[in-house]
């Protein structure tokens, strides 16, 4: 399973949730990216650049794409690349945790400056530049949950609902 979403739309936070719920494993790609680097994300941008974070990114993702069992959160951006949702197999659902630009501009609001993108002078521009260039991908996810409109708990309820009831049914949310 793979959630996708933008920054802040709560994928490590609904992940570990729903993986207990599951009882399968949660692995956030950005934190083993940074535990494999030894370094953290801002400063892979800031030494290499954004498009050498991409490629390991994509390299991690691919590994770990191949484990059964497993909630798999990646960056916001991951998914924003021709021909990456299409990559999944069959067997993998993808979930778009779907949020505003005011939802996203709030929930980011403390951590910005560990997200480099968001790192700008404007920040809620850039935020609705880059949601609307992404959106095209993210509808590519085979389930959508508006988690401005249920709270963590209630986006794995519904989840769990729908895999256990009808899960060949796409869940909107
Ligand atoms: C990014 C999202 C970040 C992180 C990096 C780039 C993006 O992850 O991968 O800063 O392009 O949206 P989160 O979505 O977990 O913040």
């Amino acid at each position: 399973m793979v959630l996708v979403g933008f920054m802040g739309s709560g994928k490590s936070t609904i992940g570990p949730l729903l993986s207990k719920a599951l009882g399968w494993r949660f692995r956030d790609l950005d934190r083993v990216i940074e535990a494999r680097e030894g370094r953290s994300i801002p400063e892979m941008f800031r030494d290499d650049g954004e498009a050498a974070f991409r490629a390991k990114e994509d390299e991690i993702a691919r590994e770990l794409l191949q484990e059964t069992e497993l909630v798999l959160a990646p960056g916001g951006g991951w998914s924003c690349r021709e021909g990456r949702m299409e990559s999944l197999d069959e067997e993998t659902l993808s979930i778009w945790l779907q949020l505003s630009v005011e939802g996203i501009w709030r929930r980011t609001a403390r951590r910005r400056g560990e997200r480099p993108l968001l790192d700008v002078e404007h920040p809620q521009e850039r935020i609705a530049e880059l949601l609307a260039e992404r959106e095209p991908f993210y509808r590519r996810a085979k389930w959508w949950v508006n988690v401005g409109r249920h709270s963590p708990k209630q986006v794995v309820r519904l989840i769990v609902q729908q895999l256990e009831s009808n899960p060949e049914r796409p869940l909107r949310a």
